[in-house]
């Protein structure tokens, strides 16, 4: 039956247009059934966070080239670049949206960046700036482990 069979698909074409298109600034809906706790931010604040991710990759991946040239003089400025001074921009909302626990890890992370390059500025040898981005890593971890953005 032609016409049966068109009218099938017409249901379907308009069911699928029906469905809700995911938001361009957040993540994909296969975030179904993940079990980490899912942060919820607007488009604008997700963009600045996972903005503020990139510069914590490229804050290691900096560190880890200089230890490689074996000059810890270049820490300091590196780590500085994901210590405190990048929250100083950004949205005060987003620290009222974030759970607690999510606060914590991101204080104490830019902390430890801080921290690093002051350590490194009065002169400190390699494994010790092997110690501290161990450290760091682990808090990258812990906090990718348990939260999410909200689909
Ligand atoms: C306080 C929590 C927290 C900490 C600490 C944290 N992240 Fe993230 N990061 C997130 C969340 C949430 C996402 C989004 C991931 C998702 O939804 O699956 C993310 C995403 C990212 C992304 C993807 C960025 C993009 O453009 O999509 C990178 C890269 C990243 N993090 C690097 C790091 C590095 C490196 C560190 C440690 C120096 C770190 N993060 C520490 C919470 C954190």
């Amino acid at each position: 039956m032609p016409q049966k069979g068109f009218s099938l698909a017409a249901i379907c074409a308009l069911t699928i247009s029906a469905l809700p298109l995911p938001s361009a600034a957040q993540r994909p809906p296969q975030a179904k059934g993940d079990p980490r706790e899912a942060v919820a931010l607007s488009p604008a604040q997700a963009e600045e966070l996972l903005s503020g991710m990139r510069t914590y990759l490229e804050t290691i991946q900096g560190i880890v080239a200089v230890m490689a040239e074996n000059d810890v003089s270049r820490v300091p400025e590196i780590a500085a670049r994901s210590g405190a001074k990048l929250l100083q921009d950004a949205d005060p909302a987003t620290g009222l949206k974030v759970p607690i626990g999510f606060s914590m890890i991101s204080f104490d992370t830019h902390d430890k960046f801080d921290r690093l390059a002051e350590k490194a500025r009065r002169g400190t040898s390699r494994a010790e700036v092997l110690n501290s981005l161990r450290d760091i890593l682990g808090n990258c971890i812990s906090c990718h482990a348990t939260y999410r953005l909200a689909p």
